[in-house]
């Protein structure tokens, strides 16, 4: 169903990661500003079958869709279901994301290869699949973080390495797309209360103390700048990276 009158009604957009937390927040926020939106999802199944439910309970229109951004081929799987369930995709928000803090010495080759695969380059994959069909006034949106510039914790190099990966491929890919008049943009989100990183989790003291507002950002909070840059409102802004991080002191 096209939910007239708001700001992205008609637009079609696919979510990485939508069952829980920044990334649920995210398609929340873009099917109530009139988006159909496609999410994928690998493990919450219960959670992403609520959620697609509380959608269309709302009067919009969600799907979700079990995709491994570890694996190539589901996530290119992914995004052809969206266009052919929901039609061409607008609007993409590569959310998904894996944190595994652990001494560098001890990282094993697979774990390597793991958070490269989902943090990085899912996100080229899908932009790759989704790209060549978006049109004028599309809209691709990364999240990345601000651990790309500030690393308070030990063991987080690798997650580091792959978020400033995806802020140079944004740059890259903004020159790419800009031709068609679709915008690449990274948000970096700082320390967000989340199932991977909870306010009163292990790293929370330290972390709080280098955050200016004193307090961890809400997934809500993200999902309003993702809003933002997929709105027409945000026309003239590629290639940029966003820190959304209440002030972290680098
Ligand atoms: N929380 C923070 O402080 C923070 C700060 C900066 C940046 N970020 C970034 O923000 C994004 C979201 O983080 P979050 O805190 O919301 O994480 P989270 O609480 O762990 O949620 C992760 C979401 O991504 C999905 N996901 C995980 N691995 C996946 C895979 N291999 N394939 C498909 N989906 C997968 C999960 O799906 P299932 O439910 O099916 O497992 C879930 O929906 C990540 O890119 C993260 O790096 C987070």
């Amino acid at each position: 169903m096209t939910v007239l009158n708001k700001p992205l009604s008609g637009k079609i957009a696919f979510v990485t990661g939508g069952s829980r937390s920044i990334g649920a927040a995210i398609v929340r926020r873009l099917a109530s500003e009139g988006a159909s939106v496609a999410f994928t999802y690998v493990s919450a199944q219960n959670k992403a079958e609520e959620l697609v439910r509380e959608i269309q309970e709302a009067g919009g229109t969600a799907l979700a869709v079990r995709a491994d951004s570890a694996n190539v081929d589901a996530v290119k799987g992914a995004v052809a279901e969206t266009i052919s369930v929901l039609g061409a995709i607008d609007i993409v928000v590569n959310n998904a994301g894996i944190a595994n803090v652990k001494p560098y010495d001890e990282v094993t080759i697979e774990e390597f290869d793991q958070m490269a695969a989902i943090n990085f380059r899912a996100v080229f994959v899908a932009i790759q699949a989704a790209g060549p069909q978006m049109k004028e006034g599309g809209r691709i949106i990364n999240i990345g973080s601000i651990n790309a510039s500030w690393n308070p914790i030990p063991g987080n190099s690798l997650y580091a390495a792959n978020k400033a990966a995806v802020a140079g491929l944004t740059r890259g890919l903004a020159r790419d797309l800009a031709p068609k008049g679709v915008t690449v943009n990274n948000i970096q989100p700082g320390p967000v209360d989340t199932d991977m990183n909870p306010a009163d989790g292990p790293y929370a003291s330290l972390a709080k103390g280098m955050i200016s507002l004193g307090r961890y950002g809400k997934a809500s909070e993200i999902a309003s700048m993702v809003a933002y840059l997929a709105s027409p409102e945000a026309s003239f802004i590629t290639g940029a990276t966003i820190n959304v991080d209440g002030g972290v002191v680098i």
